[in-house]
């Protein structure tokens, strides 16, 4: 699928491994079952979403730091003075190049998503509701007080990774509007036009992810059977 390169013409790149995008577009899904079996009240199937979110954002964490260049946390999590660079100099500029990967104010919103669904799903674990007859798999742990307030933050926080879904479904209209920058044809190929020096990008085996993932869900799975109580 590659256009042809004529010295620093266009080319096509590999930005996103398979990994990170299996990652995203199961997360999506997932998410929007999470909350549908919640409205439902269908619980179990409720708490097995949580525990994939789980797994997955486990599995993301490990990525973020042995995976492919674009996947880690070192590669898009920038200082202030780069996020300040960025947002001054490139953000609303429509001849700057594009980044090969995330761009630095995005690396935060990704950032930011990745902790709150953590703590969305670690409140899960920890909630029980009002007659005390649904809980999550370690709110025995705790009181009931505790468990409650635990279900109260996990509605809250679900207020807020849909107000952060928002956002991140604006900006990357954003793109493609004003700077006419389609981002979610590379999330689903992997591979963008690129003009110019290509970036120097390393990726991960394809294996290892899985392995990776198979340890970290067996591993999750694990934690619940043996320690967990729903
Ligand atoms: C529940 C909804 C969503 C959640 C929780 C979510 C979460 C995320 C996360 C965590 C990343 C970072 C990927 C990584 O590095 O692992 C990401 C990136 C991305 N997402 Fe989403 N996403 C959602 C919906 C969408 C939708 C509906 C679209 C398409 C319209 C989309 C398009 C993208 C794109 C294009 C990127 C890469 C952005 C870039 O180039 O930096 N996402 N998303």
């Amino acid at each position: 699928m590659s256009e042809t390169e004529v010295n620093g013409a266009t080319a096509r790149v590999r930005i996103w491994d398979l990994p990170t995008r299996l990652f995203h577009w199961t997360l999506v899904p997932l998410l929007g079952f999470a909350w549908w079996t919640a409205e439902e009240r269908m619980l179990d199937w409720h708490r097995l979403a949580g525990y994939s979110i789980f797994a997955l954002l486990l599995f993301r964490l490990i990525w973020g730091m042995a995976g492919s260049s674009t996947a880690r946390f070192v590669h898009f999590v920038g200082g202030p003075v780069t996020l300040a660079r960025y947002v001054r100099g490139h953000m609303f500029n429509r001849s700057a190049a594009p980044a090969p990967g995330h761009n630095p104010v995005g690396g935060w919103s990704v950032l930011a998503m990745i902790a709150l669904l953590a703590t969305q799903v670690g409140l899960g674990f920890f909630s029980v509701d009002i007659d005390g007859l649904e809980s999550g798999p370690f709110a025995y742990l705790v009181d009931f007080d505790t468990g409650r307030a635990a279900a109260e933050w996990h509605g809250f926080i679900f207020n807020l990774i849909l107000a952060l879904t928002a956002l991140h479904v604006m900006a990357i209209l954003f793109y493609l509007l004003h700077r006419r920058d389609n981002l979610v044809g590379p999330m689903i190929s992997g591979s963008r036009r690129w003009t110019g020096e290509q970036p120097a990008l390393r990726f991960a085996s394809n294996r290892i992810a899985l392995a990776i993932f198979l340890l970290v869900a067996g591993g999750t799975w694990l934690l619940i059977a043996q320690f967990g109580r729903a």
